[in-house]
């Protein structure tokens, strides 16, 4: 449905809540590091500024808010809907260090609206750059101008090219079928879809013929309804080369430093010898990033840009990440050792699987574990622990949550009724993460019953309010998952300092 204010891009259905690591300070400034370029890590009560543009309902803005009460967050969208549910959520967690900004990112930078916005060390966007009009991004980077302090760091996700290449007929057929159609835009998403599906029963030449293509229209049967139209129903949907990209945020005086996925910095695990030969005949990082782009299939890039960037030698680099301190978040018998990358399976080393093996019985800095393992290369260890989703950056390895962190906590929550409830990844607050630990609804309801008091002698109870709309045939399925759950995950939340001992 158009609406004169939205400028192509869907505003008649929220986007979905969805909590994505990437957005967080600790990961920017370990990818900043990994990319040989000094970055600063505030704690949660220093004073700091994180921004966050196109936030959606603000997942999150406000797990950074509650896990850092020292810091200002400004979150900034132009859905009305997304920032009353946002700004919501706060004024129940009474966040006081959180402002959600309704404003259109075209024109904000040279409005009034914009005096209002500090400087920020951190800066985030998630799904937001390949989704909206020239004028929009031009206005993006306009403020990303005026807003990043020197030395800030900007986190920038957008859907890339050429591995999306194959995809853009598709695109453009569930477009304009959509927009055809009557009705709110994911009914028109679905119509749209549902063209693209059966044009693809019948051999359509540009539906089969790329892989990507042919996954898609697969898994989109089971997507959820608020994010088919945000994907595929924006007037303007272009991926984009990383170059382009680069070239544009260069305007803001903002240079790419790195992935913000850590082991896609590392060639060795991303492509084949040969591939890294060709690669390797190139010193200019735009070149080898198209070269790498070429060889693997990835369709999201989340790159890392710094404005002014501190080049670090590699024992400067070293000696940074070495005093990074990381935190596991598995347990330690679920310890993998054995890593997908694109390049296959890597299996690590004898040194390398034990200082994991230390990781996960940590908090240890990289110094401490490389210490214990006679290992040489923070940059590889640190890389494969966080990349590899076994470990987090802490902040701080210890002390208890602020108050801040357990309000949000016990409103997400708060809001889970039912084990069936939710589609996306939520999050838990954690200070010493200084941002959300991925939490699925059950492991936010069973934090909050844990803050409000509740020990987990509970859990039948749990279990049964949880049950409530389960057939009762599912009712012993809904019994393990809780009690999973309590004997693997709470250890860890424990350990975190989410819910108390
Ligand atoms: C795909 S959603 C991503 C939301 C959020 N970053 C997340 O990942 O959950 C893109 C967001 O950009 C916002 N947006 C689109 N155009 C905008 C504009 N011109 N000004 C401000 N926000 C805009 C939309 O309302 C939407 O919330």
């Amino acid at each position: 449905m158009t609406q004169s204010w939205n400028s192509g891009y869907v505003t008649d259905i929220a986007y979905i809540e969805g909590f994505y690591v990437q957005q967080s300070p600790a990961r920017m400034a370990l990818a900043c590091l990994l990319g040989n370029v000094a970055a600063e890590l505030p704690e949660p009560d220093d004073e700091a500024c994180y921004l966050e543009l196109g936030c959606g309902v603000g997942i999150g803005a406000l797990v950074t808010a509650a896990s850092n009460p020292g810091w200002q967050v400004t979150a900034i969208d132009y859905n009305p809907a997304h920032i009353a549910i946002g700004a919501g959520l706060a004024r129940a967690a009474r966040l006081d260090n959180i402002r959600f900004m309704e404003a259109d990112l075209a024109q904000l930078a040279t409005s009034r609206q914009a005096d209002a916005i500090p400087q920020a060390d951190f800066v985030s966007m998630h799904g937001l750059w390949s989704w909206v009009s020239n004028d929009v991004r031009a206005g993006i980077v306009r403020l990303l101008a005026s807003k990043t302090r020197a030395g800030g760091l900007v986190h920038l996700s957008y859907n890339a090219l050429p591995a999306w290449q194959g995809a853009l007929g598709m695109q453009r057929l569930i477009y304009e079928a959509g927009v055809r159609t009557i009705g709110r835009s994911d009914v028109q998403a679905q119509a749209g879809l549902a063209v693209a599906r059966d044009l693809k029963g019948v051999e359509s030449r540009y539906l089969t013929e790329s892989s990507i293509t042919r996954d898609l229209l697969d898994t989109t049967v089971a997507m959820s309804t608020e994010y088919l139209p945000h994907e595929y129903m924006s007037a303007h949907w272009a991926p984009a080369f990383h170059a382009d990209v680069a070239a544009a945020l260069a305007e803001a005086k903002l240079d790419w430093v790195s992935s913000i996925n850590p082991m896609e910095n590392f060639p060795e695990l991303m492509l084949t010898p040969e591939q890294r030969d060709i690669m390797n005949r190139y010193k200019d990082p735009i070149l080898r990033e198209l070269i790498k782009d070429m060889c693997l299939p990835r369709q999201l890039r989340h790159d890392l840009f710094v404005r002014g960037a501190r080049r670090l030698y590699n024992d400067q680099r070293d000696a940074a990440l070495s005093r990074l301190t990381v935190v596991p978040i598995v347990s330690p018998g679920e310890l993998q050792t054995e890593i997908h990358v694109p390049a296959g399976m890597a299996e690590v080393g004898d040194k390398l699987q034990n200082m994991m093996a230390a990781a996960v019985r940590g908090p240890a800095t990289v110094g401490e574990l490389l210490a214990l393992g006679g290992g040489r290369n923070p940059a590889e260890l640190v890389g494969v622990l966080v990349g590899s989703h076994q470990c987090q950056i802490a902040v701080r390895s210890d002390g208890d949550q602020p108050e801040s962190a357990n309000r949000l906590n016990r409103v997400f929550g708060s809001r889970v009724n039912s084990i069936v409830a939710g589609k996306t990844p939520g999050a838990l607050a954690s200070s010493r993460l200084g941002t959300g630990l991925t939490a699925p609804p059950l492991l936010q309801f069973i934090a909050a019953r844990l803050l409000s008091g509740e020990r987990e002698s509970s859990a039948d109870a749990w279990i049964k309010a949880l049950s409530a709309d389960v057939v009762p045939e599912k009712h012993d399925t809904v019994r393990h998952v809780v009690h999973t759950a309590i004997e693997q995950r709470l250890p860890i939340l424990r350990r975190l300092g989410i819910v108390p001992d």
